[in-house]
């Protein structure tokens, strides 16, 4: 059965550029619930340490850069269905590709900085969830 919660941060193009508010304000109104949220922001080596997974890509020296270049809002969030119903309303990950009315399709300006990232599984919601909060920061 799917899980309930998700991981999302904004990222630092989206979160310079002041749209963290809309951004919000999407994720409240399409019924999600915030459990945990933060403004903070990664160092080079933490980001290093939260892409692990794409360490072999050639996009990843410039996605730590850019994941360490400024504030960062991440958040735990609630709703039946969360990893799926979150990556529907982000959209495709480069936004060329996401449909119309999308986080990624409204706010994101290329496939490297595009404005927010949603967790791709359960398991991986729990540990990037993990990464952020103690389960004392989750209301
Ligand atoms: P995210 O969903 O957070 O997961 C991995 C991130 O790597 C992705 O969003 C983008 O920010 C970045 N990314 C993925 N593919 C590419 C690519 N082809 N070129 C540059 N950055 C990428």
């Amino acid at each position: 059965m799917a899980g309930n919660r998700t991981f999302t941060m904004i990222k630092p193009d989206a979160v310079g550029a002041g749209n963290t508010g809309a951004i919000i304000k999407m994720i409240e109104e399409a019924g999600f619930r915030i459990v945990a949220l933060k403004k903070t922001m990664l160092t080079p080596e933490r980001a290093g340490q939260f892409y692990a997974v794409h360490k072999e890509r050639p996009f990843y020296g410039d996605l730590v850069k850019y994941m360490s270049s400024g504030p960062i809002v991440p958040m735990i969030l609630e709703k039946a269905n969360a990893v799926e119903d979150f990556r529907n309303l982000i959209g495709a990950t480069d936004p060329k590709k996401a449909a119309p009315g999308t986080i990624r399709a409204l706010f994101a300006k290329s496939i490297e900085a595009n404005a927010i990232h949603g967790s791709d599984s359960d398991e991986n919601a729990v540990i990037e969830s993990n990464f952020f909060f103690s389960e004392l920061e989750r209301f």
